[in-house]
């Protein structure tokens, strides 16, 4: 089963840990059968054949074997609690670093709140399975087998009369065992989706108030704690219409004992010592039985559980480097071409036939409609998808035959969306390196023009900002997100939309920072606003999945989509319109 030997594979390093528990259970398993073994001597021997002397040396012999078997079970439990803690963090380093590595595509398609789901509540399975089930199985599995060798010496028409029960119990086990593993995979499945509920609500806590929706969302959470609910009660209620059956069977073996056994020593076959231990080991018979049943239980969520933890442990990006890939030989210098380039999402098509070419140090701007594919460039160029169709070379090489980590350490990307760390705010802007100098730190937070709100915070750079970072204005955080990339020093700068919530004349001092970086590098600016703009080496409008090129003074002649925009935004000094292409 592979599952068991997923968990297998993670317990590297204390693999002996969990052998030399299982062992343990096992010898305390044996050790259960001994007790009554020793009644029977007692009883036969010492009380009904008038050894005394045995008396007292028995009975210690008896306490002797219920403190170690209680030591033992101690120091089983660790073993098995060390082994198992260690087998989690095993997978969870495992799955956290794929989950890095997992390109946009990937999380396209899971949610953050199923994601938690496996890593907490599967995971925990995982562990329960390891801790407990394994254990719980040898322990069944070894007082059996001793009780029945232990009766069957004996005697073994008694033995096997008691055992005619056993049959019947792996029937229902197995019938109930195929009825229940659905029920659990809906139980896992509805768990992932209060997850996902809650996670979204929580991070869109401020969008839900906002809209006034938080009767609607509270409503989504009741329908899906309760579909959680009704689908535990389903796999509770199958189990419980097997509990009595299992119950009367194990109940069955206290009647054969007593009725086959009387018969036996009415017939003068076995001793009534031979009946105490049979009646002192019956439950040895029928408690194993019956946790059979319940480890069939645990087993098939043990499954559903692992099935979903492997789905992300083994995940493979297909976004990776290739095992030839060229490793760059010192910095890049920034040179973009994007050759004939395709690309889509599913059916919808967002780039058809698109090439362009940015040299180093050049500025290219990029417009266009919403939605029409900008950052979608800028995801490309970053290797977060791969393209359909052409190709982007930087510095010349196919970004497929770069390395990941040339290609992120060669774009700094200040994204649309802005996520800031819970941590200082030097923290956030030094996070490409965080040995970064001080100075150059606050030199970016000054380019950036987040200098003076930083110095004006209670602790200034020092200052903690809360998650997405709560307490910031939106150009605030924006600002900060542009000292980051800055900060980078990257020999590619992208701004998507980075100034749109900051104000007119602070863009416009962003905009004179940029010319005067510290470091060379080409810059890719996404802007709704002409003048952040106008002076950029090549300006590429994007509309409908193709591009126009140009520069301020040709678009404003020739692309009428450009000329809309500058009329709208009053800019002055244009050229006479000429028409031409969209
Ligand atoms: N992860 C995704 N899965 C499916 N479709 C997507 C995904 N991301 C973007 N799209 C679609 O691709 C198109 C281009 O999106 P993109 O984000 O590049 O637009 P944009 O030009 O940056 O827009 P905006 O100006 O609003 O930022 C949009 O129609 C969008 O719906
Ligand atoms: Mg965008």
């Amino acid at each position: 089963m592979f599952q068991m030997r997923f968990v297998w594979k993670n317990l590297k390093g204390r693999r002996g840990m969990l052998v030399g528990g299982l062992i343990l259970a096992a010898f305390t398993s044996v050790l259960v059968v001994v007790n009554p073994y020793l009644s029977k001597i007692l009883v036969d021997d010492a009380v009904e054949g008038g050894q005394t002397q045995l008396l007292v040396p028995l009975l210690l012999l008896m306490c002797g074997i219920v403190f170690g078997r209680q030591a033992a079970r101690f120091l089983m439990v660790v073993l098995m609690e060390k082994s198992s803690q260690h087998l989690l963090m095993n997978i969870r380093r495992v799955i956290f670093t794929n989950l890095q590595n997992q390109e946009m595509r990937f999380f396209d398609k899971i949610r953050t709140g199923d994601i938690i789901t496996r890593v907490t509540g599967d995971l925990e399975y995982v562990r329960h399975f390891t801790a407990y089930i394994t254990y719980c199985e040898i322990d069944s599995l070894v007082t059996f087998i001793s009780a029945v060798v232990a009766l069957g010496f004996v005697n073994m028409k008694l033995t096997l009369s008691m055992l005619t029960v056993l049959p019947l119990l792996i029937v229902v086990s197995l019938i109930y065992s195929k009825k229940v593993r659905p029920l659990y995979r809906e139980i896992r499945y509805r768990l992932s989706q209060i997850n996902v509920t809650a996670q979204e609500n929580i991070e869109g806590n401020r969008v839900v108030r906002a809209f006034a929706r938080e009767e609607y969302e509270k409503q989504k959470f009741s329908e899906k704690s309760q579909a959680y609910q009704e689908a535990s009660v389903r796999a509770s209620f199958a189990w419980q219409k097997v509990v009595p059956i299992i119950d009367c069977l194990g109940q069955m073996l206290t009647f054969i004992a007593l009725l086959v056994g009387g018969i036996l020593i009415i017939n003068g076959e076995i001793t009534i010592g031979d009946l105490t231990m049979f009646t002192g080991l019956t439950w040895a018979l029928s408690q194993p039985m019956k946790n059979f049943s319940y480890l069939i239980n645990d087993l098939q969520r043990f499954f559903a559980a692992t099935d979903k933890i492997i789905e992300i442990y083994y995940a493979k990006p297909m976004i990776a480097d290739r095992h030839d890939a060229v490793v760059a030989n010192g910095r890049l210098t920034g040179e973009i071409t994007f050759s004939h380039v395709n690309f889509s999402f599913g059916d919808q098509p967002v780039l058809q036939d698109v090439s362009f070419t940015v040299h180093p140090g050049q500025t290219v701007a990029i417009m266009g409609p919403t939605g029409c594919g900008k950052t979608t460039i800028v995801n490309l160029m970053s290797r977060f998808y791969d393209v359909d169709g052409g190709s982007i070379l930087l510095d010349g090489v196919d970004l497929r035959r770069r390395t990941l980590a040339d290609i992120r350490k060669s774009i700094a990307v200040a994204t649309q969306d802005v996520f800031l760390f819970s941590d200082t705010i030097d923290g956030n802007i030094a996070f490409a390196d965080p040995k970064m100098p001080e100075q150059r730190m606050r030199d970016c937070a000054r380019l950036a023009c987040a200098d003076g709100f930083i110095s004006e915070m209670p602790e200034g750079y020092d200052t903690i900002i809360g998650e997405r970072g709560v307490g910031l204005s939106g150009g605030q955080k924006q600002r900060i997100a542009l000292a980051r990339a800055i900060a980078a020093q990257a020999p590619v700068l992208v701004l998507d939309d980075t100034t749109s919530a900051v104000d007119m004349e602070t863009e416009s001092k962003i905009r004179r920072h940029l010319h005067q970086l510290p470091f060379d590098c080409t810059k890719v600016i996404i802007a709704q606003r002409i003048s952040s703009v106008k002076d950029a080496d090549q300006i590429i409008i994007l509309q409908h999945g193709k591009i126009a090129i140009g520069t301020h003074d040709t678009l404003a002649r020739t692309n009428t989509y450009y000329r809309e925009i500058c009329e709208i935004q009053d800019v002055e000094g244009l050229p006479a319109f000429e028409g031409g292409a969209d």
